[in-house]
């Protein structure tokens, strides 16, 4: 079954509706940035809140902020004393978050660390729940080389674009290509961590550390 816009749409207005507070943002981002397309769409929006719930985690770390969309959703299922992490290396768009997480009703449990990620993961604290992978794609292994060491067991990391647009699948050569390519290959290879990917938008994976 091919998934149609008619019935992404069909599931969009099937699922629990995006709150108030994000569709503001996502219409923001939409007027205001360049590449609105980074954005975490409504279904893989709700889908990142509907894990977090699951897990009610205590630690977030999302690498990858761009204009908070996924930070809010993944904030929505975070336990009484949880805060989430939010990296992202762009001055340019970062009023856009700031505005929005004072905005939130998460704005106490959200940390938002304006600075590459690579410097800022040595100094994050040990025992993460949940990761949100989803910034340059020639880092992706060495943020799960960096990250897997503070993970708890039973820790998830959950890594965007990794189909690239289907063109994992085909003959494309390009680097971003060959970086996903790498990393799923890194991932399924590592017998310390569980993978599925999932064949949502972009595709994403949920990697559990054993
Ligand atoms: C796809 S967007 C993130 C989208 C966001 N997670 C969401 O779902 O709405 C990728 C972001 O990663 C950021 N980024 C890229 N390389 C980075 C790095 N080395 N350190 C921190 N942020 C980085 C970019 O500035 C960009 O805002």
């Amino acid at each position: 079954m091919e998934l149609t816009p008619l019935l992404e749409d069909y599931i969009e207005k099937n699922s629990t509706e995006e709150p108030v507070l994000l569709k503001e943002l996502r219409r923001e981002t939409f007027l205001k940035t360049t590449q609105p397309h980074m954005l975490s769409g409504i279904l893989q929006g709700r889908i990142l809140s509907m894990i977090s719930k699951l897990i009610s985690p205590y630690l977030i770390v999302e690498i990858g902020t761009f204009t908070g969309y996924a930070t809010l959703c993944l904030a929505e299922g975070l336990s009484e004393s949880g805060k989430i992490i939010t990296i992202d290396s762009n001055y340019e768009t970062a009023y856009i978050p700031k505005k929005y997480f004072q905005k939130s009703e998460f704005s106490k449990k959200i940390d938002f660390v304006l600075n590459d990620a690579l410097q800022v993961i040595p100094q994050i604290e040990q025992n993460i729940d949940v990761v949100f992978l989803d910034a340059d794609k020639k880092n992706y292994v060495t943020y799960v080389e960096l990250l897997k060491p503070k993970l708890r067991s039973g820790g998830i990391i959950i890594a965007d674009n990794i189909l690239w647009k289907g063109k994992v699948v085909e003959n494309f050569k390009d680097k971003k290509t060959e970086f996903i390519k790498e990393f799923n290959t890194y991932v399924r290879l590592d017998s310390s961590l569980e993978v599925v990917i999932l064949p949502i938008r972009d595709g994403i994976s949920i990697i559990r550390k054993k």
